[in-house]
């Protein structure tokens, strides 16, 4: 059990956004052992996203190439759904629209729709799959959003956390501005992070070549080294969800290792299944009776330097 934000996870495991888009199966989910799930990306009205074949897999590789787009049904179904009570941590993962003339709009829009209804709030600005959407990392356009973002928050009934949800192609000196102005703007924790449009350590050419952002096994070592250099960035004091790879209770343990108070997946899952998360929370345990640790916090960050200081160059496991 781990207190974070006001919120008892009763493991640190959880669902990646994208699976459950339009909240659906957030209940299924939870009742097969994971400790939360992100619902979304959810963007302020209903979306088809890209025309098909737009998933891509490559079980040699142990990765997916998506270019879906944010396919969703919008908040206001997805509203309906949530607002079922039910047992487990549910956040929301909210996004822009394709066609949205004002971006921070809609965020702002679903700030005031989702915030009854979730968690904790994810600002995913990260997908690589909605032209331009990356660029609202920039910092001077981040801090612009989040001030907006921030304003709506305090006019909500309820508050929930908000984290923000970087991409792992973000340059290594780009990094202190961005997480400066996260910091400096009251947020309350970073997802690290969405797919990647690089294409190293991928062995199918063919794979290698469809347009998207590719998750699992390629993307464990470049999103689990900006992991430790956010953990380093903010001292360890922002909680992190390590997210990118994870296919082993080795590689869950490494995110936290590396820095992550929690963990989330999707790639290693489509691949090896439920099995995988029951794998996961034992290693974990297994790891904490070797340490000698009462808590699994305490190996929160402990190869954060070994990790931030990673070449990224050539290396895939
Ligand atoms: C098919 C697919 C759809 C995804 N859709 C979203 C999404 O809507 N919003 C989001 O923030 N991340 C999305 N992601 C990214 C995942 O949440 C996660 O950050 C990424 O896949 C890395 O984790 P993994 O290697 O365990 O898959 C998607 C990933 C996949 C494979």
């Amino acid at each position: 059990m781990q207190k974070l934000w006001g919120l008892a996870f009763s493991n640190p495991v959880g669902m990646a956004a994208g699976f459950d888009k339009s909240a659906r199966v957030f209940g299924p989910l939870l009742d097969m052992g994971l400790g939360f799930v992100e619902v979304g990306t959810l963007t302020p009205k209903p979306q088809r996203g890209n025309p098909a074949p737009r998933i891509f897999r490559s079980a040699a590789d142990g990765a997916i190439i998506n270019r879906l787009g944010f396919n969703n049904e919008g908040q206001d179904a997805a509203l309906r759904r949530l607002g079922v009570a039910g047992s487990g941590i549910v956040g929301v993962n909210i996004g822009a629209g394709r066609e949205s003339e004002d971006r921070g709009g809609d965020y702002v829009e679903g700030i005031a729709r989702m915030s009854a209804v979730a968690d904790y709030l994810t600002i995913n600005i990260s997908s690589p799959n909605t032209p331009g959407l990356r660029d609202l990392q920039v910092p001077d356009a981040l801090d612009a959003l989040l001030a907006r973002v921030g304003k709506a928050r305090g006019e909500q009934g309820k508050r929930p956390p908000l984290l923000v949800k970087l991409a792992p192609d973000i340059a290594d000196d780009d990094l202190p501005a961005i997480v400066g102005v996260i910091e400096a703007r009251g947020v309350d924790g970073i997802v690290v992070s969405n797919t990647t449009l690089a294409r190293d350590g991928v062995g199918d050419r063919a794979f290698a070549a469809e347009a998207g952002g590719l998750s699992g096994r390629p993307l464990f070592i470049r999103a689990t080294r900006m992991l430790a250099r956010i953990y380093r960035l903010t001292e360890g004091k922002l909680p992190l969800i390590g997210v990118g790879g994870i296919d082993s209770g080795e590689t869950a343990l490494a995110k936290i290792r590396a820095g992550a108070s929690l963990v989330q997946l999707y790639t290693g899952l489509v691949f090896q299944g439920p099995k995988l998360i029951g794998d996961i929370k034992q290693a974990l345990v297994k790891a904490m009776q070797e340490a000698k640790v009462e808590n699994m916090t305490t190996l929160i960050g402990r190869d954060a330097d070994r990790w931030a200081n990673r070449p990224l160059k050539g290396a895939t496991s």
